[in-house]
């Protein structure tokens, strides 16, 4: 049979002074012992965790699902104190309870000590594997694994329902667990026996820029829209196709200055009978006569070519010198010439722009010249902001000790608001498991994307992914990414109230939080709001050497377009420290640096190198 074994750290703070887990691994697989005997065990995996109940759960889940061992046996970690989770974290995973097992060694130990009152053991089954909880004490682990390893194999057998009996074999294991670890964990290089403390730094497989490129863009633009007015929707998406309301232009127009004729009267003297201005509705016309006429004004019904004046000559004046009597007409006028016909333009009903076109002031032109005064466009999704952590302050406090004022929630908000988004500030959340989840119920109430910073990364006790999972019932898409800086980047939705809800959680770093909201958060928005371009990618020529990181690194940098440059690629300058803590680094950039991975035979990148990179607005720097 297979066994895991996990060990609460209340054990021991220290592995190295654990000794109830190798006691039952002794218990379980020397057969010199009754339990080994009975249970001819093979401990495959054993690990310590930390008494957290979410790792808990992420490490039997993975344990369970992934790798099917036929038993996983906890020790520790049952108790009264506050820091004894195993059986919590035990229920909530397990698919079926069997308290039988529970009950039987609660009354073995009872004979043996009261105490045994405090124990909450549990146990059950998770798809093909046993799950259980053993008490951490010496004495108590030996009696209550003696009290049940009668029944263990047995139990074992009916789980597997006939299946071959021991289907995982020593190889098996072994190449799985080989598999699990490549898949999950490319960066390190954990032992394979290690994967509990992998699992303690992140139960989230790591995932690459692609993938999140392919997750994100799995969503689009719900489809609801709104109907605006043509002076508020600079900068909106239209949501449907456009079709003229009217020709353009809408009557007969003339090109030129010169006169309307009738062109078969063909050239010579012609009456004029007055003028056209542009705007006025023109008379009837003779033949025989002209009409003078401005560049843009209506062609009398009757005119079939305007003359252009240079193509004339003054007869005859009126006595008072203000109206010309009759002039000459030195060419041979051709039909509709110098008239725009009606719709030559723009025919009414023909599509001049289309759906998911970004409104800009050309565009707005149109759509006024075309008649429209209001449009259908796409309903931009409700964005709000919170930041977390204990050591925030809002800016204008008086400083407290160990705070730092926090700049994420007015960077965020405002880079939204340059992008054409407003935002909601939700606030500031200390790192409380209540404070924050009445945050985010409220937050959910009114927006539709939920964009914080902080509490994602091991050190700041990762409490929002475990409270999307838990208290929203959400669906964490990603939580760990293959780049720097903002490895522990979450992407999560839940549904709320019959809607989905998105939750784009940054780092709390503030430059990791304002190079992941543009590589993570801007491109989520863009799509949600039915923005489906992408942003401009550059080759740039590094002015600095970089150094690669294992992870490929996104790295501000200012491109500058020389004037006299040969091949017109942009020279790219580094900001100065990249150390992410320091914001001022992404100062002036334009651009983020895309430098790769390294890899045995690349691990840096010289001046002169080119890189990709991705443009962040168009200004040149001075
Ligand atoms: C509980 O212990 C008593 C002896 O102390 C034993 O007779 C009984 O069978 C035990 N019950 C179970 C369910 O193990
Ligand atoms: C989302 O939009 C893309 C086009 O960008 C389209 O190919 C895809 O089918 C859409 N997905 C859904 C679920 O509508
Ligand atoms: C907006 O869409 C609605 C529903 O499709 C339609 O009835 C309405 O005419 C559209 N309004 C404009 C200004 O295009
Ligand atoms: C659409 O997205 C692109 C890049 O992803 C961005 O440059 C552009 O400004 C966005 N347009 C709107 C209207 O938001």
């Amino acid at each position: 049979m297979i066994f895991f074994v996990l060990v609460s750290d209340t054990c021991s703070e220290d592995s190295s002074k654990d000794i109830s887990g190798p006691e039952l691994i002794r218990l379980v697989t020397d057969k010199n012992t009754p339990t080994g005997k009975i249970l001819q065990g093979h401990v495959m995996l054993s690990g310590i965790v930390e008494d957290d109940e979410y790792i808990i759960m992420e490490v039997l889940k993975s344990w369970s699902d992934d790798l099917k061992p036929n038993v996983i046996l906890t020790t520790g970690g049952t108790g009264f104190s506050k820091r004894d989770v195993t059986p919590e974290a035990t229920k909530q995973i397990i698919e079926k309870e069997a308290p039988g097992l529970s009950l039987a060694m609660l009354n073995a130990s009872l004979k043996v000590t009261p105490m045994a009152m405090l124990s909450r053991a549990v146990c059950g089954i998770r798809g093909d594997t046993l799950i259980i909880n053993l008490p951490g004490s010496l004495k108590a682990v030996r009696e209550c694994l003696d009290s049940i390893a009668n029944v263990i194999p047995h139990a074992v057998d009916l789980i597997l329902d006939n299946k071959p009996k021991i289907k995982t074999t020593h190889e098996a294991v072994q190449g799985s667990l080989c598999k699990h670890k490549c898949q999950h964990d490319k960066d390190t290089s954990t032992p394979l026996n290690d994967v509990v403390n992998r699992l303690r730094k992140s139960p989230y497989p790591m995932i690459s820029m692609e993938k999140v490129a392919s997750i994100i863009q799995s969503y689009n633009w719900s489809g609801d829209c709104e109907t605006i007015n043509l002076w508020n929707c600079h900068g909106r998406i239209l949501a449907d196709d456009i079709y003229s309301l009217c020709d353009l232009p809408p009557f007969r127009a003339s090109i030129k200055d010169g006169y309307a004729v009738i062109a078969s009267d063909g050239k010579g003297l012609r009456k004029v009978t007055g003028s056209i201005e542009a705007g006025q509705t023109p008379h009837n016309l003779k033949a025989g006569f002209c009409m003078r006429i401005n560049t843009g004004a209506p062609v009398p019904d009757e005119a079939t070519a305007v003359v252009q004046v240079e193509d004339t000559e003054l007869i005859s004046k009126s006595h008072d010198n203000t109206e010309e009597n009759e002039i000459n007409i030195l060419v041979v006028p051709k039909e509709d010439d110098d008239i725009r016909a009606i719709g030559s333009d723009i025919k009414k009903g023909t599509c001049v722009l289309k759906k998911y076109t970004k409104i800009t002031a050309v565009e707005l032109g149109i759509l006024a010249a075309c008649g429209c005064t209001s449009v259908n466009v796409t309903k931009l999704p409700k964005i709000g902001v919170l930041s977390t952590g204990n050591e925030l302050q809002q800016a204008g406090e008086p400083q407290k000790p160990g705070h730092v004022y926090d700049s994420n929630k007015i960077t965020l908000m405002m880079l939204l608001k340059e992008h054409g988004y407003e935002a909601k500030d939700i606030g500031i959340a200390i790192d409380d498991e209540h404070v924050m989840t009445d945050l985010i119920n409220n937050a959910l109430n009114n927006v539709d994307v939920l964009i914080t910073t902080g509490s994602v990364s091991m050190g700041d006790r990762d409490m929002l992914k475990p409270i999307i999972e838990k208290k929203f019932n959400g669906k964490i898409h990603f939580g760990r990414v293959n780049m720097k800086p903002g490895k522990p980047t979450t992407f999560a939705t839940c549904m709320f109230n019959g809607q989905v809800k998105y939750f784009m959680c940054l780092p709390g770093n503030p430059v990791s939080a304002t190079v992941t909201f543009y590589l993570f958060a801007m491109p989520l928005i863009h799509r949600l709001s039915g923005n489906y371009s992408s942003p401009i990618i550059v080759k740039a020529r590094l002015m600095n050497s970089y150094k690669l990181d294992s992870r490929p690194e996104y790295t501000r940098a200012i491109l500058v377009w020389q004037h006299d440059s040969t091949d017109n690629i942009p020279e790219a300058y580094d900001t100065g420290n990249q150390i992410s803590s320091r914001l001022v680094s992404c100062k002036n950039a334009n651009a983020l640096l895309m430098l790769p991975g390294c890899t045995d035979e690349k691990y840096k990148l010289q001046k002169g190198d080119l890189v990709e990179a991705i443009l962040l607005g168009f200004h040149q720097h001075v």
